[in-house]
């Protein structure tokens, strides 16, 4: 465990104790910044070090996000005893699923249930709450010789902030738990997402339908794909698979490359979920 020059209390010897039955070879990591986790790990798998580690960063000067874009964790510098305005981190491990798909779903869905009821899933890992976005996940992997390592990046805003240009600011964790500060939502968030991953290894995505189903944001809601389709979002298949239903039919949306926008209010359909 190690937690180089920061002050903050980060529970890494308690997500140790829970994880290492479970991975044996596993590190927790607190860094004050860098430039972002999901690069980091990605850099060291490329070098050689495959061992399983949580890496958590106080501040990123150059996170990531989906599709190419920015990740802003929010706020500038941060003075000593101010809670950090979000939760970074990624989990690094090699990883051997029978099929990789609906892993990011997974994730999400693991994410979620870990922190609140009025949670939702906008497919494939966005997490919302009250319709505006509340966290992000990045999932990358390095093939190195035999092994396939993931590295799975979530970022996760936790006080509510302003955002110049935003017509529709991001949610933020604080506005269901006015109590919580990025340490605990650490504490709440890793053992059951390494859990999570480990089943999602042996038994895929398709036993963790009927509960992404529950927290589907997208569900019976009519939406646009970045591909130009467009249609009502009924779900998803046993591989994690976006299904719309268009003028032309039942479509099924797989590519991660793919970005969903819903564009009318929840409906009477979304209470009818498989
Ligand atoms: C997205 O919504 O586009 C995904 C955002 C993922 C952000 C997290 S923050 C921790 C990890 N490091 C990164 O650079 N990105 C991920």
């Amino acid at each position: 465990m190690k937690g180089l020059g920061t002050i903050i209390q980060w529970p890494a010897e308690a997500i140790w104790e829970a994880v290492s039955p479970l991975l044996p070879t596993f590190s927790v990591e607190v860094v004050p910044e860098i430039d972002s986790t999901n690069t980091e790990l990605m850099r060291r798998a490329r070098a050689g070090q495959l061992e399983p580690v949580l890496l958590v960063a106080e501040r990123q000067s150059a996170g990531r996000g989906r599709l190419g874009r920015n990740w802003s964790s929010g706020g500038g510098a941060i003075e000593a005893g101010e809670p950090l305005p979000s939760l970074t981190f990624s989990l690094g491990l090699p990883l051997t699923p029978l099929d990789w798909s609906g892993l990011s779903l997974a994730v999400g869905l693991s994410v979620v249930e870990s922190l609140h009821p009025a949670l939702q899933l906008k497919w494939p890992n966005d997490v919302w709450l009250q319709d505006r976005k509340m966290a992000g996940i990045l999932i990358e992997t390095a093939s190195v010789g035999e092994v396939r390592y993931a590295v799975i990046g979530v970022g996760l805003n936790i006080l509510p902030r302003d955002i110049q240009g935003l017509s529709m600011p991001p949610a933020a964790l604080r506005e269901v738990l006015p109590d919580m500060d990025a340490p605990t939502a650490l504490a709440r968030v890793a053992a059951p997402l390494v859990s999570a991953i480990r089943r999602f290894e042996t038994e895929g995505f398709a036993p963790l339908r009927a509960a992404f189903h529950t927290r589907d944001l997208l569900y019976g809601r009519e939406l646009v794909c970045s591909d130009g389709i467009t249609g009502m979002a009924r779900g998803v298949d046993a591989s994690g698979a976006l299904l719309v239903h268009t003028d032309t039919g039942l479509k099924k949306i797989t590519s991660a490359e793919v970005s969903v926008r819903p564009i009318s209010a929840p409906s009477a359909l979304s209470a009818h979920r498989p």
